[in-house]
């Protein structure tokens, strides 16, 4: 197994109460980016900061650059985001800018560029190699950076091989603007391909309990040391409140979020988890399942869940 996950939990063995925001990401262990950049296993994910939903309402930018320190106060130092995640005027971009910057050196930002978005939330055709290097360009600009730490080729469904778009950020990574690759809604054989051009750090596709059918690239991303960032951890519609989920979290005086996310960190030590919320309280909550250890009975009964209904 990866020798770049490090376990600095420290004996933290449980959340302490329902939504409680005194266990810190730190509990959750460490990955090494790329084996060389130090994140919690715990992060966050700003895409529903300006809004929900692609088509709104708005949520309060004050609100988003609240959550956004809270989640860094509470030892987040991997924010996911994308110059796409915007509503009206309203950008995540925008929103880490304001409320994080200057940048303290153990932050990790990572962002995606591919294709282009319209504001109903519908995708543009995949960009161009000039068009990859104008979105790099864009995040640098509205986060403030002179390079950026994790950048991912975000795949549509539609796409074929994009050995030609990975080479672009392969070279905008060999002029120093990026430190580390990703690929993210990837295939295995477009991330196979990539692999081929230039090291790949992460994937980021969905998985979640009631979601795995990439459970094969979770695997295959643990054994080659390359992070495993899913998106939609709850599934996509808000957190599952479902029997099981409920009957683990009562045992550990736990929300069945928590038991949500501390089972998508038990599924690989290459798991980075990224829950999204706009929720001050939310992310108290998901943060602090950082602490939560499910045992193999907790296991095997989510075990069945997903083999029932997954
Ligand atoms: N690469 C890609 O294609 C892609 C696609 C989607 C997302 N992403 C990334 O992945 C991140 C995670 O995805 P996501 O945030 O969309 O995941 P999700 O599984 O849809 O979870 C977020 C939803 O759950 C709710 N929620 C969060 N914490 C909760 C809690 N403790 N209790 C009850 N409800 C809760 C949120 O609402 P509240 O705001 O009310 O808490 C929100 O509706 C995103 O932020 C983004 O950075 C990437």
């Amino acid at each position: 197994m990866a020798a770049t996950s490090e376990d600095i939990s420290g004996g933290i063995s449980e959340v302490n109460s329902k939504g409680s925001g005194s266990v810190a990401a730190a509990a959750a262990g460490q990955w090494l980016i790329g084996g060389e950049l130090p994140v919690n296993r715990m992060g966050f994910g700003a895409m529903r900061l300006p809004a929900g939903r692609w088509e709104g309402p708005a949520h309060d930018p004050a609100r988003g650059i609240e959550v956004l320190r809270r989640a860094v106060e509470l030892g987040v130092n991997h924010i996911d985001t994308a110059a796409f995640y915007f509503f009206e005027d309203i950008a995540a971009n925008d929103l880490i800018r304001k409320a994080l910057h200057p940048y303290a050196d153990e932050l990790v930002i990572a962002t995606k560029v591919g294709p282009g978005r319209l504001p109903d939330g519908s995708w543009l055709d995949p960009a161009d190699p000039a068009e990859l290097r104008a979105a790099v360009h864009r995040n640098l600009r509205e986060l403030g950076r002179d390079h950026l730490d994790l950048v991912y080729l975000r795949f549509l469904t539609t796409d074929g091989p994009g050995g030609d778009r990975f080479a672009t950020l392969a070279a905008l990574r060999d002029e120093g603007l990026i430190r580390h690759l990703g690929v993210s809604s990837a295939t295995p054989e477009q991330l196979a391909e990539a692999r081929e051009i230039a090291p790949v750090a992460a994937l980021q596709n969905r998985f979640s309990p009631l979601t795995r059918e990439h459970a094969e690239l979770v695997e295959l991303c643990a054994a080659q040391d390359i992070a495993y960032v899913p998106y939609f951890p709850f599934g996509g519609a808000g957190a599952p409140d479902l029997d099981v989920l409920r009957r683990v979290a009562d045992r550990h005086g736990a929300t069945p979020a928590q038991v949500t996310l501390a089972w998508l960190l038990a599924v690989s030590p290459a798991m980075l988890a990224i829950p999204g919320t706009s929720s001050p309280a939310h992310l108290a909550e998901n943060v602090a399942a950082a602490g939560l250890r499910l045992d193999a009975e907790d296991l095997a009964e989510l075990a069945a869940l997903v083999d029932t209904d997954g």
